[in-house]
């Protein structure tokens, strides 16, 4: 599955993260994330500084040894591609010894190369974040309706779905924007998830190595218990679930 959207910082990489780490190490579902962010290759980025991080700092490492005991699940797979590339780097995912079952891809949302517009194609299911601000709607509601026409209702591709997902959503304001750009969506034929992600401090920080503080948004801890709470993750987990049937 890919988090897809045209660049605009709806939120991608954030949960592309947030998801993989609960889903392999709070419900014990392998998963692997193919990096196709060039040249940034930000998760990449952030799966070395949390290895950085860990070697530095003591409590990180007694954290992930009692999680490596508890669940035997080693860190998952981060590779880079570039995304024409993608899929034959996913399936070298398959001689592992513990293949995954969920492969998340962190694309480009720029449909402006063949070898992307592919890759897309390649997808099974596709998540969209958005945010309630203009220049990100349309975008995305560019994006979604290409592939929707192209790919999805004419069945020229692997793509069972594609869903677009609340991001930042400050629940104080916007309740009717929310409706208008929903009404929007639907109207185009396309979907919604029901979890919305509230906007929270918690998504911005990354663990550093003197921070006492309990991680969220990291590539070989799970978020804190404490933090998961509110953040809406786990409704997101249980209900990307239940729609990639897993
Ligand atoms: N729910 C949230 N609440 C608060 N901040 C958030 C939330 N989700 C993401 N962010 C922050 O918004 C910024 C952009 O997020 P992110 O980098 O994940 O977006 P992206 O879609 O990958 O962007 P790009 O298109 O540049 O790759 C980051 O600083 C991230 O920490
Ligand atoms: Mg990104």
């Amino acid at each position: 599955m890919a988090l897809s959207t045209q660049k605009g910082g709806a939120g991608k990489t954030t949960l592309t993260v947030l998801m993989a780490s609960y889903l392999q190490y709070v419900q014990g579902i392998d998963v692997a994330i193919i990096d196709c962010d060039f040249p940034q290759y930000s998760i990449d980025e952030m799966r070395k500084r949390d290895f950085k991080n860990m070697e530095e700092n003591e409590e990180l490492r007694r954290q992930a040894y009692e999680q490596l005991t508890r669940t035997r699940k080693k860190a998952y797979p981060v590779l880079v591609s570039r995304p024409e590339n993608a899929i034959a780097k996913a399936n070298e995912l398959q001689n592992l010894a513990n293949p995954p079952k969920i492969v998340f891809f962190d694309l480009p949302g720029t449909m402006n190369n063949e070898g992307v517009v592919k890759t897309i194609a390649n997808m099974d299911y596709i998540f969209c974040p958005i945010i309630a601000d203009r220049v990100v709607m349309q975008s995305s509601l560019a994006f979604a309706k290409v592939v929707n026409d192209h790919f999805i209702t004419t069945g020229q591709s692997s793509i069972k779905g594609l869903y677009f997902l609340w991001n930042m959503v400050d629940g104080r304001e916007k309740t009717n924007l929310y409706e208008v750009y929903e009404q929007v969506i639907g109207e185009l034929g396309l979907s919604v998830l029901n979890t919305h992600i509230p906007d929270s401090k918690r998504f911005r920080r990354e663990g550093a190595k003197d921070d006492k503080r309990p991680l969220f948004r990291s590539t070989v801890l799970p978020p804190d218990k404490t933090l998961i709470k509110g953040s809406n993750i786990r409704e997101l987990a249980d209900e990307m679930l239940g729609i990639i049937k897993i």
